[in-house]
């Protein structure tokens, strides 16, 4: 049997929803699977460290969710087509770490539960604002208390795009968090529970003249923002350009817009403020995804 799993980029945070929001994006790896007595990997485009198995996260997902069940892992054939760029902000890892559950789920007939699938993606990755609307795709919010999930999912309105401003450089989610203060003054906790708040019921009744104001943030994007040179000038760009809010997506470098409208033009902006502080950047505008990763048998 050959199994194809595709799974959706992700921006987590969306400014003041700092390790709690989460949205699925219209831009997918996808990983197309065959059982096999021994692990071989191809991947496109080419990445030779993704195609040594003790590199490759797919596979030792796979592996600890099959052992998790009780079962013995062979091995696998991996076909692994990878469309989001690598350690920018954008999910990449969670899309590894959603697929190879779900193969596993779906080649053992599994029914998969809320605990079972955290309890196996926690191992790889602490962070359900990247996990879970990868899995379920919409708009996310998710809160871990106690090593249970607790969440909701939002439509997002389908009439607001993501411009995403991607730089040619990586940062590591753990390099990110490790600029982080260990405690944080009790006016910037009001300042970010109120804008987190707002941001909800702002995409809820789409009232898109709060998002700007709604998607400032105190926790994380001041500390960030010296890893990311030209951080303050991307966001003024897009907003300038016509953005109805903008923030770092995830843990960076990735800075995401959001508007409905003038995508090319904000893109090109936020480019060129990136450019300005000599980065190379590409945009892209992507739709959100409402229905999250899909597995089909090819
Ligand atoms: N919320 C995490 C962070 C990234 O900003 O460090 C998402 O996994």
């Amino acid at each position: 049997m050959k199994i194809k799993v595709k799974v959706p980029a992700t921006t987590a945070n969306l400014g003041a929803g700092f390790d709690t929001f989460g949205l699925a994006l219209s831009l997918y790896n996808e990983f197309i699977v065959e059982e096999s007595n021994s692990i071989e990997i191809e991947t496109y485009p080419k990445n030779e460290f993704l195609e040594k198995p003790e590199n490759n996260l797919f596979v030792h997902v796979l592996k600890k969710a099959c052992e998790e069940k009780g079962k013995t892992f062979h091995g696998v054939k991996l076909k692994q087509i990878n469309n989001i760029p690598v350690a920018r902000g954008l999910g990449s890892s969670a899309t590894a770490i959603v697929g190879a559950i779900l193969v596993s789920a779906f080649v053992n007939k599994q029914e998969l539960t809320d605990d079972e699938f955290f309890k196996i993606a926690y191992q790889f990755e602490p962070h359900p604002d990247n996990l879970l609307p990868a899995w379920k795709g919409g708009f996310t919010i998710a809160l871990m208390d106690n090593k249970k999930t607790y969440y909701q999912k939002l439509d997002f309105p389908e009439d607001i795009k993501a411009i995403v401003a991607i730089p040619d450089f990586q940062l590591s989610t753990e390099e990110a968090r490790k600029v982080l203060p260990k405690e944080i003054p009790f006016s910037d906790g009001i300042f970010n529970v109120q804008r987190a708040s707002l941001f909800v019921s702002a995409i809820m009744e789409k009232r898109y003249d709060l998002i700007k104001i709604a998607m400032e943030d105190k926790f994380h994007q001041p500390y960030r923002k010296k890893l990311i040179p030209g951080f303050d000038d991307v966001i003024k760009a897009a907003l300038q350009n016509g953005a109805l809010g903008a923030s770092l997506s995830g843990a960076g470098p990735t800075i995401v817009a959001f508007a409905t409208e003038n995508f090319d033009k904000i893109g090109q902006a936020m480019v060129l403020a990136f450019e300005k502080n000599n980065i190379k950047a590409e945009y892209k505008i992507l739709e959100t995804d409402k229905e999250g990763a899909k597995v089909e048998i090819l």
